[in-house]
């Protein structure tokens, strides 16, 4: 029976992981401190270890090594920004060191932040990035970036298979939605379905792409247990952009929400634009983003609504 261990693994992307390696029979453990996650959301099968993934070693051994643990919204990590960079420097190097000790396939979630204010759109991954190293995101970024370095330092030195993935906005049922800490989808799902005011941060003329949870997981699952990927690295996210008013508007017309949409200050080093490229994923793969934006939009809406209303 194959071993997976995931840090992180409680949590959105996280639980839909673990559930998809279960289906495939393998043995799961998840390191997760439930910083960001509420309840346990893995199956009691799962060996589940509640603790901060920098402090974590263990010698087990394990097939698949995911690093997943962060702390992924924009207000959670600026409120807790060592956190935040520790989770995406000691941690990594606990993950990447129980692989080391595995002989296993190390799979790290970076993300699009990397790119920052990226001056190429869509983005390819050959893209070097625009990024503030000491601004008030850096904590996220630089931790990504830094994290990206050391899987590739593993990969360069002891030849340690590793598979660098970064993850564009991915949304769908499960996400977290509490507060300013959810992410844009969640936030006005949940102030539409309440008739509260949806907020948008800047002018609303920022634009954004969105993935789907299941074509997340259709291509990560993909990236993680096929052979011959070491060493690679790949966007898995939309080149379809949609400005964050648009979106606003989107979710207001189909919740039938009598929400207003107000606007607040831009967020510090918010990005204008972001969306992925995605060929080499599509050359690779042959994937493609399989649910639009409409449909992935009706079935979070669907789910908050079982909980909302
Ligand atoms: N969802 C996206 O759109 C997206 C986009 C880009 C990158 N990512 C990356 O994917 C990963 C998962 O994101 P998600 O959307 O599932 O977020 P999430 O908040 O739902 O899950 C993160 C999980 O990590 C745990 N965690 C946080 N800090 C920890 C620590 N120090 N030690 C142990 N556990 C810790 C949390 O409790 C939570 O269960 C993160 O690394 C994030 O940066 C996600």
């Amino acid at each position: 029976m194959k071993r997976m261990i995931v840090s992180g693994g409680n949590g959105f992307l996280g639980s839909n992981l673990v559930s998809r390696a279960l289906k495939d029979g393998m043995e799961v453990t998840v390191v997760d401190d439930m910083s960001t996650s509420k309840g346990i959301n893995v199956p009691g099968s799962v060996k589940f270890i509640k603790e901060k993934i920098e402090d974590f070693k263990t010698d087990e051994r394990f097939d698949f090594v995911v690093h997943l643990a962060a702390r992924p919204s924009p207000e959670d990590y600026v409120d807790h920004p060592i956190d935040t960079i520790l989770s995406n420097s000691a941690g990594t190097k606990n993950m990447l060191d129980i692989a080391l000790n595995s002989k296993g396939v190390f799979m790290y979630t970076s993300s699009s932040e990397v790119y920052g204010e990226a001056s190429v759109i869509p983005t390819p991954e050959n893209y070097y990035g625009y990024v503030n190293p000491n601004g008030i995101r850096s904590c996220y970024d630089e931790g990504k970036r830094f994290s990206e370095a050391l899987t590739m330092a593993y990969h360069r030195e002891f030849r340690l298979d590793t598979r660098i993935q970064r993850p564009f906005n991915v949304y769908g049922p499960g996400i977290r939605a509490d507060g300013e800490y959810g992410r844009v989808i969640p936030r006005f799902i949940v102030r539409a379905l309440k008739d509260e005011d949806i907020v948008v941060h800047g002018d609303g003329k920022q634009k954004r792409s969105f993935l789907y949870i299941e074509d997340w997981l259709d291509l990560t699952w993909k990236f993680l247990t096929l052979p011959g990927m070491g060493g690679e690295v790949i966007n898995i996210g939309c080149a379809e952009e949609v400005t964050v008013y648009e979106l606003a508007e989107m979710i207001k017309r189909m919740t039938g929400s009598r929400s207003r949409i107000i606007f607040e200050k831009a967020r510090e080093n918010d990005p204008r634009r972001r969306a992925a490229d995605t060929r080499k994923a599509e050359n690779m793969f042959g994937w493609k983003p399989a649910v639009s934006l409409e449909d992935g939009l009706k079935r979070t809406i669907e789910w908050f609504m079982g909980r909302i209303r």
